[in-house]
């Protein structure tokens, strides 16, 4: 029965630490670090969201750019150019979380399709799996670079679909940020909230997940048990 269902593993938040920046940013703002970190993260993705509601494009590279270069203004902290470069550098080769290869390997046992499908650009991807060593339990990385726009425009969620051959009803999106979960839900997914923190609050929209686990250890089992409740 799992043969044909298709995971698609969002990112960053999901499957890569964005807050694995946070050693580094230390030694430049000290105790602001992980402010900073949570600011930057909030303007990268509300600058990718304004640049899909106004279809100008950039990659998700220049939108995180863009929010450093914000987050420093905002908590006046002139860092230098040179430690900006080296901030985005460290964002290329962020780590996985703990859970993910036991997640990815217990997902891949159960027969499911696995795929990354993410806001940041092919390469990008490709490279982050690479440097975490769990590129290879993918069977693609799908870029909302190749339809210019990024989640959760609904077209990015029918562009995952088609190149992965599937239809919504036997596609799960697996991500650990709500909105993500909200978007794919609202075009037609089924979806899995990764809630590594018991304090994350999902947004209250009346969307929700089919289910919502604390680790990616528990996804496969969780999808396999949901499938047998709830048949069709
Ligand atoms: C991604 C964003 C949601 O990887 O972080 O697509």
């Amino acid at each position: 029965m799992n043969k044909f269902l298709t995971l698609a593993f969002d990112v960053y938040g999901t499957l890569i630490h964005t807050h694995g920046v946070i050693v580094a940013l230390e030694k430049y703002v000290g105790d602001k670090a992980a402010g900073f970190s949570r600011i930057w993260r909030e303007k990268q993705l509300e600058y990718s969201f304004r640049r899909g509601l106004m279809k100008k494009y950039e990659t998700f590279a220049v939108c995180t750019g863009n929010a450093l270069d914000y987050t420093c203004d905002y908590l006046k902290a002139p860092l230098s150019q040179k430690q900006k470069n080296d901030l985005l550098e460290i964002y290329r080769v962020l780590p996985a979380f703990e859970d993910v290869k036991q997640g990815l390997i217990s997902s891949q046992e159960a027969g499911f399709r696995l795929f990354a499908f993410s806001n940041g650009s092919a390469d990008a991807i490709e490279m982050l799996l690479t440097n975490a060593g769990i590129r290879d339990y993918f069977l693609d990385v799908v870029s909302v670079g190749e339809i210019k726009s990024f989640k959760p425009d609904p077209d990015v969620y029918n562009h995952f679909l088609k190149r992965a051959g599937s239809d919504g009803a036997d596609s799960w999106m697996i991500s650990g940020n709500p909105f993500d979960v909200i978007g794919a839900v609202s075009a037609g997914m089924r979806a899995a909230w990764i809630k590594r923190s018991p304090d994350a609050i999902f947004d209250p929209w009346g969307i929700e997940p089919a289910i919502t686990v604390s680790s990616l250890s528990e996804l496969a089992g969780q999808i396999s048990k949901h499938l047998i409740e709830h048949p069709g």
